[in-house]
C-alpha cells in the first residue's frame, strides 16, 4: 500500500504511545469510538459550509457515512469486549490544529481540508503501529481502518489540490509541523491523537479506569 500520508506527516508516532496505546486499549477504543463520530461531523460541517461545491459534498456525504460505520463497528466492539461507555474529555489535538487554521476565506475551506487530512493522515499511521500489537478482532479492524482512513486522506488532499493548485503543497508542511508537535509533545492525557505519555513520579502511565478488562488472545509487547 501506498504510505503518501506517511511521508507528509512531520514526525512519527513516539514509541512510548504506542506501547501506553496497546497497554491501555480500553480507554483508546473509547476515544477511538469519539474520533469516528467527530470525523463524520467535520465532513458534514464542510458540507454546511461549502455547499455551492457540489462534488465535495457529494464526496463527503459518502464519507461521513463511511465514518458513521466505523463508528458502529467500534461501538460494537466496545459492547463485545465488556467497555462501558463513558464521557471522556477531548484531549488538545483537534483544537490545537484548528487554532493554527485560518478563520475566514479565502484560505479558511483550503485549510479545513488540509487539517482533515492530516487527522486521517496521522490516524491512518497509528491504526498500522497498533493492529499487529492487538489480537483478535481489534487487530483486525485496525488494520482496515488504516486502509479507510488513507484514502480519506488522498480524497481530502485532492481536494486542496483543486482549492489551490499553487499553494496547498507550502501550507499542508506548515500545518503538519503543528500537527506533529501535537501528536509528539509530552502529553499528559491518553487519547487516540495525543502526544508522548508523560510518566508520574512512581514512573507509571496515568491510571487506567479499565485496567482488569482483557483482551481475547495475547497482546504483543515491543
Ligand atoms: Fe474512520
Ligand atoms: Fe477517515
Amino acid at each position: 500500500m501506498s504510505r503518501a500520508h506517511e511521508d507528509i506527516l512531520s514526525a512519527p508516532t513516539p514509541a512510548a504511545w504506542v506501547d501506553a496505546a496497546v497497554e491501555r486499549w480500553p480507554e483508546l477504543l473509547l476515544d477511538h469510538a469519539a474520533c469516528e463520530k467527530k470525523a463524520a461531523s467535520t465532513a458534514l460541517a464542510l458540507m454546511f459550509s461549502y455547499p455551492e461545491d457540489r462534488p465535495l459534498s457529494a464526496a463527503l456525504a459518502r464519507l461521513a457515512r463511511e465514518e458513521l460505520r466505523h463508528f458502529e463497528r467500534v461501538q460494537a466492539l466496545l459492547h463485545s469486549l465488556g467497555v462501558p461507555c463513558e464521557r471522556r474529555k477531548p484531549g488538545r489535538y483537534a483544537a490545537g490544529l484548528r487554532a493554527a487554521l485560518r478563520t475566514t476565506d479565502p484560505g479558511r475551506k483550503l485549510d479545513l481540508l488540509l487539517a482533515a487530512a492530516l487527522i486521517e493522515a496521522r490516524s491512518a499511521e497509528r491504526f498500522r503501529l497498533l493492529a499487529p500489537r492487538l489480537p483478535g478482532e481489534l487487530g483486525r479492524l485496525y488494520a482496515q481502518l488504516e486502509r479507510a482512513e488513507a484514502r480519506h486522506f488522498e480524497r481530502y488532499v485532492q481536494f486542496a489540490r483543486l482549492e489551490a493548485e499553487a499553494d496547498w503543497r507550502a501550507r499542508l508542511r506548515a500545518l503538519a509541523a503543528r500537527e506533529a508537535e501535537l501528536a509528539t509533545a509530552p502529553d499528559t492525557e491518553l487519547r487516540f491523537h495525543s502526544g508522548a505519555p508523560v510518566l508520574h513520579a512512581n514512573n507509571s502511565l496515568q491510571a487506567n479506569p479499565q485496567g482488569g478488562l482483557r483482551l481475547p488472545g495475547r497482546v504483543t509487547r515491543a
